[in-house]
């Protein structure tokens, strides 16, 4: 994998026909930068795959891998719906202009009061236990609403044990073998389910578990309707599709992939008689994984036991190195391409020793000053940031044809406080 990186005559790296020095100088630094066509390609890449296998396809956009609201608005301007997993995601897919229709939300330990704001939004529901259900029941007019079920199928795949939502150790989903006893209780409660889900993990590039994760539901949809009378509207696989971080890992075939899936949709289907219900998937970081980098600057070199790069961001700013031990490729922007020369550590600013970028990574040689850029940090990335060492988050811009827009403004240490309150009596 080469990572596709463009440089302009200065041999500095661009994204979105932005100069990323330039960026840098204007913005200041730690900056996500955003590129707008790499997302519009990738869901149309995705879509295209799709569609010319089966004609009713949706993409639900899972938008818990970036809820920037530019970042949605593109979504929404391409036709993706989108899968939301907690209110604030339905109030920001709401905001970003899409409507109730083209929002399911998947929430899991869910409250009544969450269940009240999902009902009031008018989403469809993606129903995660037998308790949630009992409680919608109570909560609104069982025929009143469009659920579905989250199925549990027994496998599970992604890049990290954290990220592994299918199989015996998940608390996701209700289990495969009880699925025509819940949909059964659904009916007796009054619902009228229109559809069934999995979701097995995130960060699948092999595409084994997925195919046996889609036979599985299939094999479940077709006991339901066959048995409990259930006409399914749509039928939802979830997302995980991965995208290489590391060089040496290859991109998903997805022309592949979509035809294998579709296929074995098609033959499902025909083979319980489920008529030709909507084929739904929830992609989020295939879609926007690639379209980001992080600049963030080097302001120490410093040699101690070992050779450190110290930066301005942290695992505040992008914790997926720290959280799950993630691979992200780094770079020096003014010259891409240089060759290593070194080993060395690229630490972060956040007062814990793992916060770590990368340990004993082949570099050139870097200097105090020199601007990097991380790779693929468009998904989960932002979207995990915290003010964790009370340092305000960080700023996002998007970049398009050269041109660069600021699409969230870095915070303050005044917006870091702006919740916070001090008992009169402690201010004697
Ligand atoms: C229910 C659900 N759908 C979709 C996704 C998207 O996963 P990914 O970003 O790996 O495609 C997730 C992520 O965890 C999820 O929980």
């Amino acid at each position: 994998m080469d990572f596709d990186l463009k440089t302009n005559e200065k041999g500095n790296l661009v994204i979105g026909g932005a100069d990323t020095t330039k960026l840098a100088e204007d913005y200041g630094t730690p900056l996500y930068v955003v590129d707008e066509s790499k997302i519009r390609e990738n869901y149309q890449r995705l879509y295209k795959a799709f569609i010319k296998h089966y004609s009713d396809f949706k993409i639900f956009y899972a938008c818990k891998a970036n809820t920037n609201l530019a970042v949605m608005r593109i979504l929404e301007q391409e036709g993706s719906s989108i899968d939301a997993v907690s209110p604030g995601e339905i109030y920001t897919a709401l905001l970003a202009g899409f409507e109730p229709s083209r929002i399911l939300f998947t929430g899991n330990n869910v409250t009544d009061d969450e269940l009240r704001f999902a009902v009031a939004s008018g989403v469809k529901i993606n129903v995660d236990s037998v308790s949630q259900l009992q409680r919608l029941s109570k909560i609104t007019k069982p025929s009143n609403l469009d659920i579905s079920f989250r199925v549990n199928p027994k496998v599970g795949a992604g890049h990290h044990e954290h990220c592994i939502t299918g199989g015996d150790l998940s608390k996701f989903g209700i289990m495969e073998e009880e699925a025509v006893d819940v949909y059964r209780i659904a009916k007796d409660l009054g619902f009228n389910p229109i559809g069934i889900h999995a979701h097995i993990g995130s960060g699948i590039l092999d595409p084994e578990p997925f195919i046996m994760a889609v036979k599985t539901l299939m094999d479940v949809a077709g006991r339901v309707s066959n048995e409990v009378g259930i006409k399914f509207q749509f039928i939802d696989f979830g997302g995980g599709l991965g995208i290489p971080y590391l060089p040496e890992e290859s991109k998903l075939d997805i022309e592949l992939f979509a035809k294998e899936i579709t296929n074995l949709y098609k033959d499902k289907l025909k083979e319980y008689n489920l008529g030709k219900p909507y084929m739904y998937i929830e992609p989020g970081r295939y879609i926007v994984g690639d379209a980001s980098i992080l600049l963030t600057r080097v302001n120490t070199i410093k040699q101690s036991y070992r050779k450190f790069a110290g930066v301005d961001a942290g695992f505040n700013t992008l914790l997926r190195p720290s959280m799950y031990g993630s691979y992200h490729h780094i770079v020096c922007a003014n010259k891409p391409f240089a060759q290593p020369v070194q080993n060395i550590d690229i630490a972060g600013n956040v007062c814990e020793s793992g916060d770590l970028f990368a340990r004993d990574r082949p570099m050139p040689d870097i200097q105090e000053g020199d601007l990097l850029a991380i790779l693929n940090a468009g998904a989960y990335a932002f979207s995990m940031s915290s003010q964790y060492n009370s340092r305000p988050k960080t700023m996002e811009v998007l970049v398009n044809q050269g041109n660069s827009d600021i699409i969230r403004e870095r915070e303050t240490f005044a917006d870091v406080l702006s919740k916070q309150n001090v008992p009169i009596r402690l201010l004697k």
